[in-house]
């Protein structure tokens, strides 16, 4: 068996394993329970590069402790220059065959460029039940709305921000005492469940687009399984 220094999981069946790559900018939870849910098999995919596009994220020091590569794609010169750094993305991402990017707290607009690349295969998770709170700070925007529900959400991604079609959801209660760390720890450990969930159906192609909406093959996802209670 030729030898690659790319995670993965039982490495008898690496053959028909999709190969993802995973987008960050920062300190890589959500990558983290992506590794561990293939180090465990519950995760069927070979993550084959994790980029970032800040040299400190401790998100690839995450990747470089269980052997993935990890790149450093430099935004320097690029300012105004988008599409150009998201063709370096594509370049980096083309060159190890990857079938889906996966982002993880990436924490810039990605271009058109980028998304004919790879159309239908990238996903993102946001800390919020989206179409409402899309954008940045969005748990403290929760609360200070006075929503009684918020969670997470998995998605498609398309040219807009944040409004691809929806994967999987989880529904987090916010309570009167959260106060935005709070309810964002209680979120993230929700996100760490469904983002492993929804690559893993993807790699099943257990998912079809229809519109704006996401249907899955085989009636084995019941929404009512990510309703949480705090
Ligand atoms: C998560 O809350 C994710 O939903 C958002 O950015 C945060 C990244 O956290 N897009 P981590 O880097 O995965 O810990």
């Amino acid at each position: 068996m030729v030898f690659s220094p790319c995670l993965r999981g039982n490495e008898e069946f690496s053959m028909s394993k999709i190969k993802i790559a995973v987008l960050v900018s920062g300190r890589g939870s959500n990558l983290q329970a992506i590794i561990d849910n293939i180090v465990k098999e519950t995760l069927s995919a070979e993550l084959a590069v994790v980029i970032s596009d800040q040299a400190d994220a401790y998100a690839l020091e995450r990747a470089r402790k269980h052997n993935v590569p990890a790149v450093h794609v430099s935004t320097k010169g690029f300012k105004g220059r988008r599409d150009e750094y998201d063709a370096l993305l594509v370049k980096e991402l083309q060159k190890r065959n990857v079938d889906l990017v996966c982002l993880a707290g990436f924490m810039r607009i990605i271009t058109p460029t980028l998304i004919k690349a790879f159309p239908n295969r990238i996903l993102n998770i946001h800390p919020a039940l989206l179409p409402a709170f899309p954008g940045l700070h969005v748990q403290k925007k929760a609360i200070e709305h006075g929503a009684k529900f918020s969670g997470c959400t998995v998605h498609f991604v398309d040219e807009g921000m944040d409004t691809g079609p929806i994967i999987i959801q989880a529904v987090v209660p916010i309570l009167d005492k959260d106060t935005e760390d709070s309810l964002s720890e209680r979120i993230l450990k929700q996100e760490h469940k469904i983002y492993s969930r929804a690559i893993q159906l993807y790699a099943e192609e257990k998912l079809t687009i229809k519109g704006r909406r996401v249907f899955m093959s085989g009636n084995d996802d019941k929404a009512d399984q990510f309703l949480i209670n705090p």
